[in-house]
């Protein structure tokens, strides 16, 4: 079989299981199969594939069709401008969260501090922390997450990106978590778990069954964590300093309304993604 003929076959074998992004996906995974990058894929259409290399590729299909994301088949994932290793037991970074990172650097560069100190709770794979790092290295960031294997592909990630000195990441449940040097974030920073009960079970099956549930979960109607979360991160803030959250599109209400309610928080903002959904909620302490 040729390259072409091998992405038509896997292409139609992922669209039979009603995936949606089949060619993309079989794109991605033939890519990984044979250590090419996409464009190279198309380079060569026709350059024949040896049988040990089809059946390496067609087990890889076999199992996104079975439901396993891509990432967690491929073991890694671009966000922002970096490549991050994920797998099962971290969540797999999305686009929408690139714009809680794009106000996080509008509000740090618009600081005028030496080395502002940030902290991004419940890290995952790093994704937010490392970007920040990336992109202004100055920063001093702790990097929280309740999940020793996120705290493992975190610290693995920062280590890869060559950001370990300045991004520290720690093992530890918030609030209860006693935070070394705490008391003086001028951002905190968080895409919580937000998802409702009854949402969970209508995710698609590829996110609901494979990506780790304390990372969706918030609770009955999806706020727990906010309800919790919002009155333990203000004496953790720096006077002035901000506190960003990442919500679930129809939460905005009730997310600005916790944070009225807290009396501590003013400059309440409620931020927009690209596809026009409600997607971060931003406010300083007063
Ligand atoms: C939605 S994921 C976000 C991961 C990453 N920040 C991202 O945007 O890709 C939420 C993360 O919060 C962590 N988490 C949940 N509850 C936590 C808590 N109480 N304290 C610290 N981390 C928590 C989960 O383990 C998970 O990694």
């Amino acid at each position: 079989m040729t390259l072409l003929e091998l992405l038509t076959d896997a292409q139609q074998c992922l669209r039979d299981k009603g995936i949606e992004s089949a060619r993309l996906d079989a794109e991605l995974l033939l890519g990984h199969s044979l250590g090419l990058d996409r464009v190279a894929l198309y380079c060569a259409p026709e350059r024949p594939v040896s049988g040990d290399e089809e059946q390496a590729f067609f087990e890889l299909i076999r199992r996104r069709a079975a439901g396993e994301p891509v990432a967690y088949l491929t073991g890694r994932r671009d966000f922002w401008t970096l490549t991050l290793a994920v797998g099962p037991g971290i969540l797999i970074p999305r686009p929408e969260t690139e714009v809680l990172v794009e106000h996080a650097l509008a509000f740090l560069v618009s600081l005028d501090i030496a080395r502002p100190r940030v902290l991004d709770i419940g890290t995952g794979s790093g994704a937010i922390a490392l970007a920040l790092a990336a992109e202004m290295p100055q920063l001093d960031i702790v990097a929280l997450d309740a999940s020793a294997q996120a705290v493992a592909c975190a610290r693995g990630n920062a280590e890869n990106l060559g950001l370990a000195d300045r991004v520290r990441v720690e093992q530890g449940r918030f609030p209860e978590v006693c935070i070394r040097d705490a008391g003086c974030f001028d951002l905190i920073v968080s895409n919580p778990p937000y998802i409702s009960a009854a949402d969970i079970e209508t995710l698609a099956s590829d996110i609901r069954d494979f990506e780790p549930r304390e990372a969706l979960d918030g609770g009955p109607d999806g706020l727990d964590v906010y309800r919790c979360w919002i009155p333990q991160c203000a004496p953790l803030l720096a006077a002035n300093g901000c506190l960003m959250f990442e919500i679930g599109h129809d939460q905005a209400a009730a997310v600005t309304g916790l944070l009225a309610a807290a009396g501590c928080y003013r400059g309440i903002e409620v931020v927009r993604d690209y596809a026009g959904c409600d997607r971060v909620v931003l406010c300083r302490r007063v």
